[in-house]
């Protein structure tokens, strides 16, 4: 039986999803809380990941064994990486790497132990599904409606665009160019960076369940980031991350 789990990167976000839920129940297992119920008439659970790789995918595994979930949406924020990223575009992960996976000389940087694996994919249907969801919010323009004139003024955001493509995740928050001029270096294809989907892909990789990766950027992961980051979140994406799923659920 199909059900779906979303995990959010921010209490934030979580709420304006847990909103959309009917019939919710709640558990609480881990220090996280699990709400489940019905969005769209299909089966979903809703949690807060917590931050960093380890949250995310002992989160992710919780889902999988204890929430019996078939597939798997993830929302949050990233810093940009690519300078053609602004604040407010938004990056579906193609491609997963943990950029601070580093077992050398034992096999290569970045690969995976033990899967011969560096890159996670995701769900092509989902990918497509995303990507219907979210050019239909930006032409529709319930952006405006949903976000407010004053913040997009105050964050400068004009029209948003949606980027396909490599997304890294890490345990560490970047907030100098330097790091960012490092991982650019490193992995020139790689559009963002945030600390949780690429644990998230690794586990349900391994468990076989698709998945997608959905982040606004929040930042662009220089000496601001620490400035932007937090004002996005509670200003912005808190009604973002909402409205993305609900367009989801409308294309499934
Ligand atoms: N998530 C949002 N902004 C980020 C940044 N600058 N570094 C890591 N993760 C992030």
């Amino acid at each position: 039986k199909r059900r779906i789990g979303i995990m959010g990167a921010m209490p934030e976000e979580i709420e304006g999803v847990v909103a959309l839920l009917s019939d919710c129940v709640e558990s609480s297992m881990g220090k996280r809380t699990y709400f489940s119920g019905q969005l769209n008439g299909i089966e979903t659970v809703v949690v807060f990941s917590r931050w960093g790789k380890v949250a995310a995918a002992t989160t992710a595994t919780t889902l999988i064994h204890e929430f019996k979930i078939t597939e798997l949406l993830f929302t949050g924020v990233a810093g940009a990486i690519s300078s053609e990223l602004k604040i407010c575009d938004i990056v579906l992960g193609k491609r997963l790497i943990q950029h601070d996976m580093d077992a050398r000389p034992l096999m290569n940087q970045y690969e995976i132990p033990l899967l011969s694996k560096t890159y996670f994919e995701s769900d092509a249907t989902h990918l497509v599904i995303a990507s219907k969801a979210i050019q239909t919010v930006f032409e529709n323009k319930s952006l405006h409606s949903v976000i407010g004139e004053n913040d997009l003024v105050e964050f400068n955001i004009s029209q948003p665009k949606l980027f396909i493509g490599d997304i890294a995740s890490g345990d560490q928050f970047f907030s100098s160019n330097e790091q960012k001029v490092n991982l650019n270096t490193q992995l020139p294809n790689v559009l963002c960076v945030e600390m949780e989907g690429a644990a998230v892909a690794q586990v349900c990789y391994e468990y076989e369940i698709p998945f997608s990766i959905i982040r606004t950027i929040s930042d662009i992961a220089d000496e601001t980031a620490h400035i932007d980051f937090p004002s996005f979140i509670k200003k912005i994406s808190s009604k973002y991350a909402a409205e993305i799923i609900k367009n989801i659920y409308n294309q499934m």
